[in-house]
């Protein structure tokens, strides 16, 4: 789906999500979102705490499972997911604590391999993510999945590419104070999601959008693989579409 602007492809996710939220509830059922960081969705979260304080949105029936996390990190850095989340959204809206799931940047290294795996069944015994929202990096990653990440690969803890260090770079004092690890779900863990709406804004993702969407399908850009979820879309503003 191309929009004219990112206002306007933020808007249609978040009442998709909002649409989604409010069936589950009809039906007296949890909802389960995939939620993503980073700046293409900032103006999605925006519009869901305005639907929350204006037309009566609830999030009591939702659960949250965040894509990623650097690692390590303090929850409360200000670089970190953890804290962005409750910013941008957690912070706004009615959903309860017990509710938020964000892999943990604070924990030992020995406890990591068992966090993750604990990440991978608490989202199974929530019964599965019913919509996942992801940005893409430069490079095709989704999540911190970066480049050469197994179709198969479930939540992990990942090296990031310099690439990825450097373009996260202006969210702290200096490149050498980026974490070089984070934990993020896997590519199997996105693939399962029922619904994925994929955004990229503006003409830096118009390459990395087209070979994402155009191109072979390829470990080598994480986004490709999405190629094979049968109801993914891809939403887009006229720039990062530009190459289309
Ligand atoms: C970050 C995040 C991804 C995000 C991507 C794009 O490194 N880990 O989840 O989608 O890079 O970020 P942005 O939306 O700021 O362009």
């Amino acid at each position: 789906r191309i929009f004219n602007n990112l206002k306007e492809g933020s808007l249609f996710i978040a009442n998709e999500i909002a649409a989604v939220i409010r069936q589950k509830q009809a039906e007296g059922k949890k909802c389960v979102l995939g939620l993503a960081t980073g700046s293409s969705p900032k103006t999605v979260y925006a519009e869901l705490v305005r639907l929350h304080k204006t037309e009566g949105l609830s999030f009591s029936n939702v659960v949250t499972f965040n894509l990623d996390e650097y690692y390590p990190i303090d929850q409360d850095a200000l670089q970190s997911y953890n804290r962005y989340m409750r910013e941008h959204l957690f912070n706004h809206v009615d959903i309860k604590p017990e509710n938020i799931h964000i892999p943990n940047g604070e924990l030992p290294k020995e406890e990591i391999k068992k966090h993750c795996a604990d990440y991978e069944a608490m989202i199974e015994e929530a019964g599965g993510i019913d919509v996942q929202i992801l940005g893409i990096g430069n490079n095709g990653h989704i999540g911190f999945n970066e480049p050469g990440s197994s179709r198969f690969s479930k939540t992990r803890m990942i090296t990031l590419d310099n690439s990825t260090r450097i373009a996260n770079s202006f969210e702290f004092p200096n490149i050498s104070e980026v974490p070089r690890l984070a934990v993020t779900m896997g590519i199997d863990t996105i693939l399962k999601a029922r619904k994925i709406y994929l955004m990229a804004w503006g003409p830096m993702k118009a390459p990395v959008v087209q070979k994402a969407v155009e191109e072979l399908v390829t470990e080598q850009i994480p986004a490709s693989l999405l190629q094979q979820h049968n109801d993914t879309v891809y939403v887009l503003d006229e720039m990062a579409a530009s190459e289309l």
